[in-house]
């Protein structure tokens, strides 16, 4: 099929951008999305122009690096998938695809579609983590009982892989759905106590310290989240939040 891209560049994070055209042709259906950037970045660097920067490592939905706003929407079209997961018989012959990076004052433009999303990393260093004791005198793990409904309530929220689609799609820009995944992994698990009010706050403080937006309840996050994690983590961070402010 042959297509019409709209793609925006900007050469660096002080560049104002803007929307480029190009063309591409021969595409086939069974090309993943990144497999056509691909090709278009083939001709670029054939005719001798700069290729289009975008983020991207496993290419199978796991690593949450490839962030691109497709037709309006974050990783595109289709519910449940990223990017990398986004084939080309999605679109039709003839099709004009927008591309843009993901936007949020606290994901700023590196270079074209490539956003800087280390604001995540550091929400993460303020809480998202467990501390284990490796003396050598570690409680088995198997001997703390935890119901089936909470390991899967668990399991479900470390789906997240912290592709920052949640914050791009929001009109308010908020971080609330990663950051309650993330709070929540832990919160439902007994190993997640120790350390649960330290970890709340933190995250949150971070959150709101990198310039997040807040959360107004619209769900927008959660339809386009490619992991499908629910609202309900947000709830459980809010009450998990104001029990540890009242606990000061
Ligand atoms: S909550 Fe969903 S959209 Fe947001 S970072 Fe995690 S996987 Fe991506
Ligand atoms: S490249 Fe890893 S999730 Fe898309």
């Amino acid at each position: 099929m042959n297509l019409t891209l709209k793609i925006w560049r900007q050469k660096g994070p002080q560049d104002k951008g803007g929307i480029v055209d190009y063309k591409v042709s021969d595409i086939s259906e069974h090309m993943s999305f990144l497999e056509m950037m691909d090709v278009l970045n083939e001709q670029l660097v054939n005719k001798g122009e700069e290729p289009v920067a975008f983020d991207h490592d496993c290419r199978e939905g796991i690593c949450g690096m490839c962030s691109m706003y497709i037709n309006g929407e974050a990783h595109g079209p289709n519910r449940g998938i990223t990017t990398c997961q986004l084939h080309m018989r999605t679109f039709k012959n003839g099709d004009t695809i927008y591309i843009e990076p993901f936007r949020a004052n606290a994901f700023p433009v590196i270079k074209d579609l490539v956003v800087d999303r280390s604001s995540f990393d550091r929400i993460q260093q303020a809480g998202g983590y467990i501390s284990v004791n490796t003396s050598g005198n570690t409680q088995d793990a198997n001997s703390l009982p935890i119901s089936k409904e909470n390991a899967d309530l668990a399991m479900d929220a470390a789906a997240c892989i912290g592709c920052g689609a949640c914050v791009a799609t929001c009109k308010n820009a908020s971080a609330m759905l990663f950051v309650s995944a993330k709070v929540s992994q832990f919160s439902l698990l007994p190993q997640g106590q120790v350390e649960a009010t330290d970890r709340v706050m933190g995250m949150v403080k971070q959150m709101d310290e990198e310039g997040f937006g807040n959360c107004t309840n619209t769900g927008a996050c959660e339809v386009e989240c490619p992991k499908g994690i629910s609202l309900d983590n947000i709830a459980r961070m809010n009450r998990e939040y104001f029990s540890a402010s009242a606990k000061g």
